[in-house]
């Protein structure tokens, strides 16, 4: 087995988004190097956030465009290529052809899933006009999207809701019916369990979870504990104008975490030798520990530093199963792997 695997790695913004970013936040009458104005209406939406987390975004508010524009908009593009990077692994998209982006945003979805997948018809659905005029003005390589409708393919539709949820009492019936779904949200104790609720729901009604789980069988992370949540982490580089931004901030996405769930009606292959890292690596006195999914139970595998470096592997990958020792919920690496 590999001793190290390279964390992931996501250009957070790219060359072609700079352009659009750049363009509509001149309309707002702002460029990106006006760094410490820029930061002051990310804090304003991140406070509004904070504030009411179940109230919907306020588009028609210029800080919140701004905000979204600038930094929302390209870190949760950035959770979704994360999260389609997980589907990919696991063979999550095969067989779909279109997308229901619900709560579109400004298209971080549909972007994600258009650079990154071969999916190739897309619905956005959004009610804010502010963001359509954003996506028709600025946003048009996300092509062949029609606007707010729902006819489709139930077969090969994949629904999306990317961080839309929180604004919702509940999902819509209609998911029910499709194929394949795909929520992300936010990388928080609340939402990542309220995500795992969904979890057991989807189950329920005879959807399959392809990842991050392992399993479709009780979550440990919401069954053993009162505040585990489950949630993914890439690394990510940055523009100069994004890392201007960051230093106003009085918070910092040294990397882009997130919590996802991708479930489809199909049944998924079996990946009993592998399991899914589902914590970070904790280094303890004599040993180091990483939390993995593989069942019910909340275990960790664990290597004793006398028998050499612990493998760095990063949070969120499939590795195959190393053969163990079992000591309670830890499983102790053999010496031999
Ligand atoms: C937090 S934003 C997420 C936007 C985008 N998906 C992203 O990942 O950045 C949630 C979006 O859901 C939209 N929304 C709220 N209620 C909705 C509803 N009932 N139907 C469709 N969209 C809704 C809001 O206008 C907002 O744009």
């Amino acid at each position: 087995m590999k001793s190290k695997i390279e964390p992931l790695t996501l250009e957070l913004i790219s060359p072609t988004l700079e352009i659009h970013v750049s363009k509509a936040l001149a309309k707002l009458g702002l460029s990106l190097q006006q760094s410490e104005k820029l930061a002051e209406s990310i804090v304003r939406l991140s406070d509004f956030y904070i504030q009411n987390p179940e109230r919907e975004t306020p588009w028609s508010e210029r800080w919140a465009q701004v905000a979204y524009l600038v930094y929302f908009h390209p870190l949760n593009l950035a959770r979704n290529i994360l999260a389609i990077q997980r589907g990919h692994a696991v063979g999550f998209f095969d067989g779909l052809e279109h997308v229901l982006d619900f709560g579109a945003g400004l298209g971080s979805a549909s972007q994600g899933l258009q650079a990154k997948t071969n999916l190739s018809r897309f619905n956005l659905i959004e009610p804010s006009q502010v963001c359509w005029n954003l996506l028709e003005n600025q946003w048009r390589y996300v092509q062949d999207y029609q606007k707010n409708e729902v006819s489709h393919d139930p077969g090969k539709t994949l629904s999306v809701f990317s961080y839309a949820l929180t604004e919702l009492a509940s999902l819509p019936d209609w998911i029910f019916e499709n194929e394949a779904l795909m929520i992300l949200e936010p990388a928080t104790s609340e939402d990542g369990r309220r995500l795992l609720q969904v979890r057991q729901a989807l189950i329920a009604s005879g959807f399959y979870i392809w990842a991050p789980c392992t399993h479709q069988r009780d979550c440990p992370l919401l069954s053993q504990s009162k505040t585990d949540w489950c949630h993914d982490r890439a690394h990510m580089t940055a523009p100069e104008w994004f890392v201007s931004i960051e230093k106003h901030l009085p918070f910092r996405n040294n990397t882009i975490t997130t919590s996802y769930l991708l479930a489809r009606k199909k049944r998924p292959k079996e990946i009993l030798s592998q399991v899914r890292l589902v914590g970070d690596h904790l280094n303890e006195k004599g040993k180091s520990r990483q939390m993995i999914c593989r069942g019910p139970e909340r275990e960790f595998l664990s290597w004793l530093h006398r028998h050499g470096p612990p493998p760095i592997y990063p949070r969120g990958e499939l590795i195959d199963m190393p053969s163990v020792t079992v000591r309670g919920r830890e499983l102790r690496v053999d010496n031999s792997n």
